[in-house]
């Protein structure tokens, strides 16, 4: 994990927010190659859930949402998490967090039956003080829209995406006409107060989800369930991240969410635990059932050939962005040895590393290679966009740097390209080289980027 985290921030991946201020607890912000990563793993989701397919839209909803809807959701009363205070430092935790720490699992525990346990088995906080009774806290993020201070300017952050989803069926049903199953899906930023943001990226207050609510008839929600498991394995496997970490959970009895009728949480092994990676929920009709009720709205379906009426149910694949960034991080960190040296390289799959070709001149100070180097850059970024020129350091010094980004090929133009018309290909996995014709060089890397 120190690896990882120390790469991304040497290389331009991931910085801690506000750090020129001290930093912001559980708040990071994406660098140069971080961007293009995140941008590609963004693409290859709706390429692969939107665009592919027949039967799902984008949505693009607000980020802040009114106390109206949040109510309606169950988010203003039940959006919480147990917490615990040190009595002595004033901290906070996370008290089902501390309960682990401790052996005990804190599964569908009341915050009244933690603190007994707390109490009678001594438990103390990290500092090793005595704690407090355990009372829930509301993680959503509230702020106020307009001048007036009262009630009616009161506004939250939404703490997922879905509910901008859920908010705007109707309108999607009025003007895209879908027929039932459909699927709406939405990548955006989500907040949450976290009373304990840790480990790097995982557990965050400014989030970013990628969801999709796929509205359905009822009767078909356990065959829409396990054709979703499907796909959301379908994804873990195209991003590259290591299957054989992920495993499958069975969310049980009280620690489904309130709107739950069936969960599975993807788990992947984290260096520093096994923890949730993506999460797979019936939410029945809960949601639609609720802002019905709260705006006095029909938020209906009616079968065009069978004219039956209803309420959709929603099958929710839900995959957070940044655990899925440091899952892929995680699961293409390498090192082997080359030249009796250590390498790290990153195994990124071609279409999500942030470079896909870094072109360099061998020398610097000789200006045909020069030429030719910028020439040959020129044309393949107009065919492949994400190309880097690199002349910084020996040529060495590049193919350490290319590796540590996850950039897959490294072409480099010498000598003997002047001659020949033929540049040398260095390939990031294996660091094996091939020559190839300057002319020959888009077909070449077509047959690796065929996305492009
Ligand atoms: N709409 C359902 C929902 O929001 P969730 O399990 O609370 O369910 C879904 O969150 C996903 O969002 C998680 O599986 C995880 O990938 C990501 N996520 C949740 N809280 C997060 C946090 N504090 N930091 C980073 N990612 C988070």
């Amino acid at each position: 994990m120190e690896k990882v985290e120390s790469l991304a921030k040497r290389r331009g991946f991931v910085f801690q927010a506000g750090e020129l201020y001290g930093g912001l607890a559980g708040v990071y912000d994406y660098g140069p190659l971080g961007s293009l990563l995140k941008r590609n793993i963004v693409d290859a989701w709706i390429k692969r859930f939107v665009h592919q397919r027949h039967d799902t839209f984008l949505l693009d909803s607000a980020v802040v949402m009114g106390a109206a809807p949040l109510t309606a959701s169950g988010h203003v009363g039940g959006f919480v998490d147990p917490l615990v205070d040190d009595l002595v430092t004033k901290k906070r935790y996370r008290a089902d967090h501390l309960l682990e720490e401790y052996g005990v699992d804190p599964r569908g525990m009341t915050p009244d039956e933690m603190s007994a346990i707390f109490k009678e088995r001594g438990f103390k906080s990290p500092e090793g003080n005595q704690l407090g009774d355990v009372r829930q806290f509301n993680m959503m993020l509230e702020t106020k829209l307009g001048a007036s201070e009262d009630s009616s300017s009161q506004a939250f952050l939404r703490p997922e995406t879905a509910q901008g989803i859920f908010v705007n069926y109707k309108n999607i049903i009025d003007s895209m006409h879908p027929k039932i199953p459909f699927g709406v899906a939405q990548v955006g930023k989500a907040y949450r107060n976290e009373i304990t943001p840790r480990n790097f990226i995982f557990r965050l207050r400014e989030l970013e989800q990628m969801e999709i609510e796929y509205f359905i008839h009822p009767s078909t929600w356990e065959q829409q369930f396990d054709y979703w498991r499907d796909e959301m394995n379908g994804w873990i496997q195209e991003v590259g991240i290591d299957t054989a970490k992920v495993h499958e959970i069975e969310i049980e009895g009280a620690d489904l969410a309130h709107y739950s009728k069936r969960t599975i949480d993807f788990e992947f092994e984290y260096p520093f635990g096994q923890k949730e990676l993506y999460g797979l929920a019936y939410r029945t009709n809960h949601d639609l059932t609720k802002h019905a009720e709260a705006s006095k709205t029909k938020l209906q379906y009616t079968d065009p050939h069978t004219n039956e009426t209803y309420i959709p149910h929603v099958i929710e694949p839900s995959m957070g962005l940044d655990r899925t960034f440091l899952a892929v991080l995680l699961s293409a960190y390498n090192e082997d040895e080359v030249n009796s040296e250590t390498r790290s390289y990153l195994a990124l799959p071609y279409h999500l590393a942030p470079y896909r070709i870094a072109v360099s001149p061998l020398v610097k100070n000789k200006e045909d290679i020069v030429e030719k180097a910028q020439e040959v850059y020129g044309s393949l970024k107009a065919v492949f966009g994400s190309v880097i020129y690199d002349d910084n350091g020996n040529v060495g010094k590049r193919y350490r740097r290319q590796d540590e980004i996850g950039t897959p090929f490294c072409v480099v133009i010498d000598y003997d390209s002047l001659e020949d018309g033929m540049v040398s290909i260095r390939d990031r996995n294996t660091t094996e080289q091939v020559r190839v014709a300057i002319s020959e060089l888009e077909t070449y890397f077509r047959s690796y980027f065929n996305f492009v």
